[in-house]
């Protein structure tokens, strides 16, 4: 592994010890969340790492209790002990296990879209103009105020569930209705009609960007999922424009306080202006999966991607967090639960 993948710092798979990969758990995306986990315990495997498949946060809290693992894998999407949101990454600072991603912190912040926006905001950083809007309040007078067209979303989910465009005030009841549907808050937010983009981020090397291109009106759980159809072109952008964009998504990422991988979502208006829309902390791994697409373009195929985000488990750089320390000034080189 390390032969063919020099930014590697791990060459042994024993260093990394006993890996337990979390996956599915109870959140909206659980599917998904398996489907990534299967694939990243595939590659794991196929790379020589002991790693092993656990579904969900209490047996992953139960199966580290009786030391069974010396490190986690962390591919639970989602939010409400759904393992992306910092319930389960401060489970894991508690108990003193290493896990990959980011701390407690990145992971909750950037579950909340609304909060992540404020943070933007306060750092001139650019993102949609919007409205938080508790249960309850006036959706229409936020809508005046946002101007259509506009996007209604729930605050904190993922995989587009919930999320509608509205051109008109005669769509802004159902949008809020199906949003509605899930926890927490809603968010409004000006429709920024252009190019939608995202960019990966692995350690402190942020991956060529993806400008996605969905064969229906937006990039809805369809086409993020199901449909073969959606062009991914990769980068999506040249030049100036690309290193802007890489740069936007690395100071999205540190502003958040995230550290270890993730991935940053963009829209990009009709005057090549970039729009921060949120920080994903864990990522899809599945075949249709975003950051694979970019790695692979990187020159990292899927293997090496899962062998390098396993590695951000060892240290962070640029988090606010003091992490587990690299192997190097460890006890022992695997690590014990
Ligand atoms: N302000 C916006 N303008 C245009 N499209 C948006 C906007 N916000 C979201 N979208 C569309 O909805 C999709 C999902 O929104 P996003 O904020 O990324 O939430 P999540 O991916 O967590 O569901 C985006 O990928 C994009 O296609
Ligand atoms: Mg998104």
């Amino acid at each position: 592994m390390g032969a063919t993948n020099p930014q590697s710092r791990i060459s042994n798979p024993d260093q990394f010890g006993r890996v337990a990969v979390v996956m599915g758990g109870s959140s909206a995306e659980r599917e998904v969340s398996l489907d990534s986990g299967r694939n990243v315990l595939a590659a794991l495997k196929a790379r020589g790492v002991d790693a092993h498949a656990i579904d969900g946060i209490p047996a992953l809290l139960d199966a580290l209790r009786a030391g069974h693992f010396a490190r986690v894998f962390n591919i639970l999407h989602g939010q409400h002990g759904g393992g992306e949101d910092g319930v389960l990454q401060g489970a894991l600072e508690s108990l003193k296990v290493p896990y990959t991603g980011s701390g407690v912190l990145g992971s909750a912040l950037s579950m909340d879209k609304t909060r992540s926006k404020r943070v933007w905001q306060s750092l001139g950083l650019p993102t949609p103009k919007f409205a938080a809007l508790p249960r309850g309040s006036d959706v229409h007078a936020a809508a005046k105020q946002i101007g259509f067209p506009l996007i209604v979303k729930p605050a904190c989910e993922g995989s587009s569930v919930g999320v509608t465009r509205v051109f008109e005030e005669a769509q802004l009841d159902n949008a809020v209705e199906l949003a509605a549907k899930y926890p927490g808050d809603l968010l409004m937010e000006t429709l920024i009609e252009g190019d939608e983009l995202t960019v990966g981020i692995l350690g402190r090397e942020v991956l060529p960007s993806i400008h996605i291109v969905p064969k229906g009106a937006f990039y809805d759980y369809n086409a993020k999922y199901v449909a073969e159809d959606t062009q991914y072109l990769c980068p999506g952008l040249q030049g100036d424009a690309e290193n802007e964009l890489r740069a936007l998504a690395l100071a999205a990422f540190d502003a958040l306080g995230c550290a270890g991988w993730g991935r940053v979502d963009v829209m990009r208006d009709r005057q090549g202006r970039n729009w921060l829309l949120e920080v994903n902390t864990a990522p899809g791994m599945t075949s249709h999966s975003l950051v694979p697409k970019a790695a692979r373009t990187a020159g990292i195929d899927y293997e090496a991607l899962c062998w390098r985000v396993l590695e951000t488990s060892f240290a962070h750089n640029g988090a606010n967090e003091s992490r587990i320390p690299y192997p190097e000034s460890r006890d022992s080189a695997g690590g014990a639960a």
